[in-house]
Parts: structure tokens; C-alpha cells; sequence
């Protein structure tokens, strides 16, 4: 009973902490740096009497009574919101924003955790084939996996249940040829991987091998009618140079036609 107890106590503590991390974890709003974000926040009664002021983690970087005394006064919108001109990972942290009435009691209060993320880079996909597990491999690769929510493409199918950063199919699922892509993203973009065709040597494919064999077909076909046309030719020149010149007019002639000939067929070099 007391193990029991115990367990319970600690499963509700784990849950509270977990709680705890996530909230620590998520933010309202995210941004990446070097883009503008104008903090979402609208007083529509604002007046220049009103008190204004932002706070960024617990520092006032905004404050207007009257006149403004910290910051800028093109940093702020009619409405009251703040600008941020040019995000840094340093202006990630919390937000808030205190609007007072002119007799000091509070208008609006407002607060958001806002968080700096870099663009996803496009994702490196590549596979291996297992033959021991008779299954094909595949990773998608990024340099900080971090955080990062992983989708895989089957065709032109998502695989709903497919999360993880590497993705394992049987050889027996790949029948035909397929192509694989994958996706990263973070809350702020997304990027997808180059289309892979996994072909490990059970996958080769009927259409891939009929492929093959008309194209090794082809090639060698045109290989052999090329030896043969060079064959011929030589042939033909041999018997030429055999049969040469009689007199010195025709035989000029022949020099210059064979002049000619030497410089456009260098494969068919005959001796004279
Ligand atoms: C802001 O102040 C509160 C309470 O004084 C403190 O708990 C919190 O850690 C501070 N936040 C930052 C970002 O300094
Ligand atoms: C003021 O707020 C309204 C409604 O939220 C919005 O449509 C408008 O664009 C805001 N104006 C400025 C200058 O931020
Ligand atoms: C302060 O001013 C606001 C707006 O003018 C008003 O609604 C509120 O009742 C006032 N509060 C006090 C305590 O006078």
C-alpha cells in the first residue's frame, strides 16, 4: 500500500514537473533574426495621458508619461504595441506592457514570452539497406535535430505515424520503385530533403531493370555498328592505298583527297 502511495506520489510529482517545463518551454510568439515583429498587443483607447509602459524581462525599455523618458517614440504604434525592428536571439524573454489611466489605476495589462529561432536548413536524406533486417534505412539528416518536428513522404503520401528522424521500411513494402522525401520544421519554417530512390538490389524494380537492359541494349548496339562502320572504313582505305595512283596527275589528287580524308577520319590511319 505504501509502494503504492509512493508510486502515485511520485507519478503526480513527475506530472507537476513535466507541467512546469513545458510551460517553460513553449512561447506565444516566435520570431527569427533579422525579421521585424510588431508585438501584438492593441490599447484602441490609448491616449497621449494615459502611462505606458513596456517591460522586456523585467527591464522597462519603454515609458511614457506625458513625454516619453525611456526609449524611442517611433518604437511604439498608436495602439500602443511595440515594434521591434530587427530581432536578435537577445530580444527573445518575456514581454509586458502596463497601461495606467491618468488617475494611476491600471487600463490593461499584457504579457508574452516571445522566442528567437534560426530557419530550418534543408534536411540531408539518405538511406542504407539493410540485409540482416531485409529493410532500407533512412536518415534525415540536420545538424541541430533539436526541437526540430520530423515528417516523412512515401510518394506523395505522409506517413502520419512517421515523427522520428530516421525512418525503417521493410523490403517487402517496396515492391515497386518509391521515392522518399523528408521534412523538418520549427515553429517558424520549414524545410523538405532532395527526393531519394532507395535501391537496394532486392528493390531493383521490373520497370528499373527493363530500363537497364534497353539502355545496356542500345549501348551495345551502337558500339557494335560503330566498330563495324570503322571496320568498313579501313577496310575501304587499305584497298584504296592498294590499289594507288598511276600516273603523277592522278596521283596528286590522291594526296590532297587523302590530305583531306587523314584530317577528318584520324581513326582510319593507313600506311602509304
Ligand atoms: C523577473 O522577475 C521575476 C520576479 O522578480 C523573476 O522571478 C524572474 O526570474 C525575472 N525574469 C527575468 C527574465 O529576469
Ligand atoms: C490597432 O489595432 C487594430 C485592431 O487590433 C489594428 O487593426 C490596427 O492595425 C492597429 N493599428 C496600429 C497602428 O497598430
Ligand atoms: C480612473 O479613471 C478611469 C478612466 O478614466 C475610470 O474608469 C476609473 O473609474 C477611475 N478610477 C478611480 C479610482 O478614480
Amino acid at each position: 500500500m505504501a509502494y503504492f502511495t509512493a508510486m502515485f506520489g511520485a507519478a503526480i510529482l513527475l506530472g507537476f514537473i513535466n507541467l512546469l517545463m513545458a510551460k517553460e518551454d513553449t512561447c506565444d510568439l516566435y520570431a527569427t533574426p533579422g525579421q521585424s515583429l510588431t508585438l501584438p498587443f492593441a490599447y484602441e483607447r490609448l491616449t497621449n495621458s494615459h502611462i505606458l509602459r513596456w517591460v522586456h524581462n523585467n527591464k522597462t525599455i519603454f515609458y511614457r508619461k506625458g513625454k516619453v523618458s525611456t526609449g524611442k517614440p517611433e518604437d511604439i504604434t498608436s495602439n500602443g504595441s511595440l515594434v521591434l525592428k530587427k530581432i536578435l536571439f537577445s530580444s527573445q524573454g518575456i514581454y509586458q506592457v502596463h497601461v495606467l489611466h491618468p488617475n494611476s489605476t491600471s487600463a490593461k495589462t499584457w504579457t508574452r514570452r516571445l522566442c528567437v529561432l534560426d530557419k530550418v536548413s534543408k534536411p540531408q536524406l539518405s538511406y542504407t539497406c539493410d540485409f540482416s533486417s531485409m529493410a532500407v534505412n533512412l536518415n534525415c539528416h540536420v545538424t541541430k535535430p533539436e526541437g526540430l518536428v520530423f515528417s516523412w513522404t512515401l510518394d506523395k503520401e505522409t506517413l502520419k505515424s512517421e515523427t522520428k528522424q530516421t525512418l525503417s521500411i521493410s523490403f517487402i513494402d517496396l515492391k515497386a520503385e518509391r521515392s522518399f522525401t523528408c521534412d523538418v520544421a520549427n515553429k517558424i519554417s520549414k524545410a523538405s530533403s532532395d527526393k531519394v530512390w532507395p535501391t537496394c538490389p532486392p528493390l531493383l524494380s521490373f520497370k528499373r531493370q527493363t530500363v537497364m537492359a534497353v539502355l545496356a541494349g542500345g549501348g551495345g548496339l551502337i558500339l557494335f555498328l560503330l566498330f563495324v562502320i570503322v571496320g568498313l572504313c579501313c577496310l575501304l582505305r587499305r584497298n584504296k592505298s592498294q590499289t594507288g595512283p598511276r600516273d603523277k596527275g592522278e596521283l596528286r589528287i590522291w594526296r590532297v583527297k587523302r590530305e583531306k580524308a587523314g584530317k577528318t577520319t584520324p581513326l582510319c590511319q593507313t600506311q602509304t
